[in-house]
């Protein structure tokens, strides 16, 4: 089963040593095609704007989860991946991508400002439905350095870029300030008291613990607590004198390039590491509950809450398979494998066939031939279905006279015979005229 096809991944499991497990899913060819093609995009887009390529373990200690992510959220507290190894270390598989990224900044201390890319598999231990695995792949980059709103255009418009360059019509992109440490404490107590007097009206979890962490109440997506909070203060006008001149900054930057946005007084997110400014884009074409296929924002205190040095830091992370699915939905980039230009079909033994395909793919063709000296028509069924434009044939009466039969496979062309000597400009007036 691949992601991007309408398999039905709520499908009941069966926990067979020979299936993935549950939540997970193979990304398999062609499929795999359109990864392959989006991530290297992604690499062209951010390697052009200084970002390099970050590769961190799979499994961390837990212990930066824990202080990066904040024991209090569903991500660390509920869905993370966690083991003691061998040796009784306990470890996790990564959540998200920012906290490992910190980590190794911390751990190399490279001179900042440092730009790095990922490419990476995350691990949530949820409720499997489509758009939302216990295995799921991120895009992001993170910058560490500069407190600078700049930088923060510079990000957003980054995640921008990329997400306009699919041709999708239905991505809104939804901004938010949270303040830091000198005017969130206050903003927070203002909204635990509107809450504390509204108790009653909150969803039946809330009315429990609103008190613990008040700002989780405005991400609640019940009817109950959406209601509630109706009229709740509001961020944007508790911030500090240094918070709103940074996100009067960043809305403008983001007005001078042309990006459309709205801010999304709700627009909390789930980790604790965020300060000052957050992001999200959200797809109009797939279900509410799964519509984020993006997010990110800016995190002050991460750097030191991992043991280094005051840094700042900003990134975003998308979602590969949620990309893909809004692309399925608004029916935009299409699963398309490149094809093979020739397949190699050789009824004379096979030794003829190892020099061609050898001298073809050296001359820069795609090219696969067939094996096991299967008869005319099996390599010639194998070679229809492998989507090669041009079938390259060797018989006992093309060895003996030098030559080689071509034959187009995707048009009506005819068969046509060409001397063993000219096959490279034969081949390549025929598959790239
Ligand atoms: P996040 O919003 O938790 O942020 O995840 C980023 C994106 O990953 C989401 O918008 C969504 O597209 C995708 N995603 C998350 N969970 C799942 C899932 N269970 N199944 C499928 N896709 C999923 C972060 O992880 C932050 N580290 C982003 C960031 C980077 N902030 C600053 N720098």
């Amino acid at each position: 089963m691949t992601v991007g096809s309408d398999a039905p991944f709520d499908e009941p499991h069966d926990a067979s040593p020979a299936r993935t497990p549950k939540g997970m899913h193979d990304i398999l060819w062609p499929e795999s095609a359109r990864w392959e093609r989006l991530v290297a995009r992604f690499a062209m887009l951010v390697q052009g704007a200084g970002y390099g390529l970050a590769v961190t373990p799979v499994l961390e200690h837990v212990g930066i989860f824990h202080r990066g992510i904040g024991e209090g959220s569903d991500v660390v507290g509920k869905e993370m991946y966690t083991f003691a190894d061998r040796d009784g270390q306990v470890m996790a598989l990564r959540p998200e991508g920012t906290a490992p990224i910190v980590r190794s900044f911390v751990q190399h201390h490279p001179v900042p400002p440092w730009k790095a890319w990922y490419v990476a598999p995350s691990f949530r231990h949820e409720n499997p439905q489509h758009g939302r695995y216990r295995q799921h792949f991120q895009l992001g980059v993170e910058a560490l350095g500069p407190s600078d709103a700049d930088l923060d255009v510079e990000v957003v418009a980054l995640a921008f870029e990329f997400i306009a360059g699919f041709g999708l019509q239905q991505v809104t992109l939804k901004v938010h300030s949270m303040g830091d440490g000198t005017c969130r404490p206050g903003y927070v107590e203002l909204l635990r008291a509107y809450l504390a007097e509204r108790r009653s009206q909150l969803c039946l979890p809330h009315q429990a613990r609103y008190d613990q962490n008040p700002l989780r109440v405005l991400d609640c997506k019940t009817p109950e607590c959406e209601d509630a909070t109706e009229g709740a203060p509001r961020f944007v006008d508790n911030l500090c004198d240094p918070c709103t001149a940074h996100f009067a900054r960043v809305r403008a930057g983001l007005d001078a390039l042309d990006i459309p946005f709205t801010i999304d007084h709700r627009l909390v997110r789930g980790f604790d590491y965020y300060t000052r400014t957050t992001f999200e884009f959200a797809s109009g074409a797939i279900d509410a509950a799964q519509n984020a296929i993006g997010g990110g924002g800016r995190y002050n205190g991460l750097v030191e809450m991992l043991g280094g040095p005051p840094t700042p830091g900003i990134g975003f992370g998308l979602g590969i398979e949620r990309i893909l699915i809004a692309c399925d939905a608004e029916g935009v980039y299409p699963t398309e494998a490149p094809p093979l230009d020739a397949y190699v079909i050789d009824v004379t033994g096979g030794e003829s066939a190892v020099l061609l395909t050898a001298e073809l793919r050296r001359a820069g063709f795609r090219v696969d031939r067939g094996f096991d000296d299967r008869s005319m028509k099996s390599q010639m069924k194998s070679a229809d279905r492998s989507g090669a434009l041009v079938a390259v044939m060797v018989g006992a009466k093309e060895l003996a006279e030098g030559t080689l039969s071509l034959r187009p496979l995707r048009n009506d062309e005819g068969q046509r015979s060409v001397p063993r000597a000219d096959i490279v400009p034969e081949l390549r007036a025929l598959v790239r005229p």
